[in-house]
């Protein structure tokens, strides 16, 4: 970072060295309470489906801006006026995985009674997919950039694992913002008919899966939960080669998905 192209809003009176800057004071406030944004793509995709950001830093804005031209124009004004620069060493102080690209953002969890009422809103135009207690938080992360990249209507899970956790962000590339995401209990899954992928289900490729379904996949060590199986309207499998025992659970998601979206025209995607 050059000294002269500093855009830390301090101003020309600037702080006394060793002060924290404003954007790095406001980060120090909102750290605990915020979504970690960690890298250009988590940035760029955040920006493009509304999150909220209140602090951007970087140690190369230049860098940062000449990525956005050339691979994500559309959000380069809005990079240009949200970027604080500051130096590498405070940056890696904040963030100590810091991405090669060299940019980071706090930006505002989603409210849980939002993304309730998104979860709940009918009629649905796309699945729900149900993480029933995944133990993998880079599955989980895989999942919801499936689920956003499908235009699922969202992707909850049960069991103790956070899906807003820092490493399942981190896999979701800050697609959290392009669906709702939340935690609940297996009595509190939204509405829908429940399809619940199993092996040892119905092929599913003799399946339709309608707009509304709920999608649900078990653990990746233990599959479906009893509580969930109870529930489950329609049992469906994947199709396997015998002697093969299961997917992993995101390719399992990947498929179903896919198979859901198959035969519906393109624009029930947008
Ligand atoms: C790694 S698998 C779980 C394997 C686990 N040992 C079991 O007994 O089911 C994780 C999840 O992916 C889905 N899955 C994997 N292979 C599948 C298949 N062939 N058909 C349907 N679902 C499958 C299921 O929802 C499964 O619970």
């Amino acid at each position: 970072m050059s000294g002269s192209s500093r855009t830390d809003g301090a101003g020309d009176r600037g702080p006394r060295s060793g002060e924290p800057t404003e954007p790095v004071r406001v980060w120090h406030g909102l750290a605990d309470t915020s979504v970690l944004l960690d890298g250009f793509h988590a940035l760029k995709h955040a920006l493009r489906f509304d999150a909220s950001i209140p602090v951007a830093l970087t140690s190369d804005k230049a860098a940062v801006l000449a990525l956005a031209q050339d691979l994500a124009p559309d959000v380069s004004d809005a990079l240009d006026a949200l970027l604080a620069e500051t130096d590498e060493a405070t940056l890696r102080a904040l963030v100590p995985r810091l991405h090669p690209t060299a940019v980071a953002a706090l930006a505002v969890r989603p409210s849980r009674g939002g993304n309730l009422r998104a979860l709940e809103r009918t009629p649905r135009v796309a699945p729900v997919v149900v993480l029933d207690d995944p133990r993998n938080l880079g599955n989980a992360g895989a999942v919801i950039r499936l689920a956003a990249g499908f235009g699922a209507t969202g992707v909850v899970t049960t069991g103790t694992l956070d899906p807003w956790h820092p490493t399942v962000v981190r896999g979701g590339a800050g697609l959290h913002f392009a669906t709702a995401v939340e935690r609940v209990d297996v009595g509190e899954l939204p509405k829908g008919p429940l399809f619940a992928l199993d092996a040892e289900g119905e092929d599913i490729r003799g399946v339709e899966i309608p707009d509304d379904a709920v999608l649900a996949f078990g653990s990746e060590r233990s599959g479906l939960s009893a509580e969930l199986r109870a529930r489950t309207d329609h049992l469906v499998a994947l199709p396997m080669r015998p002697q093969v025992s299961s997917y992993n659970l995101a390719t399992s998601v990947a498929m179903a998905l896919f198979h859901w979206s198959s035969g519906r025209p393109p624009k029930a995607q947008a």
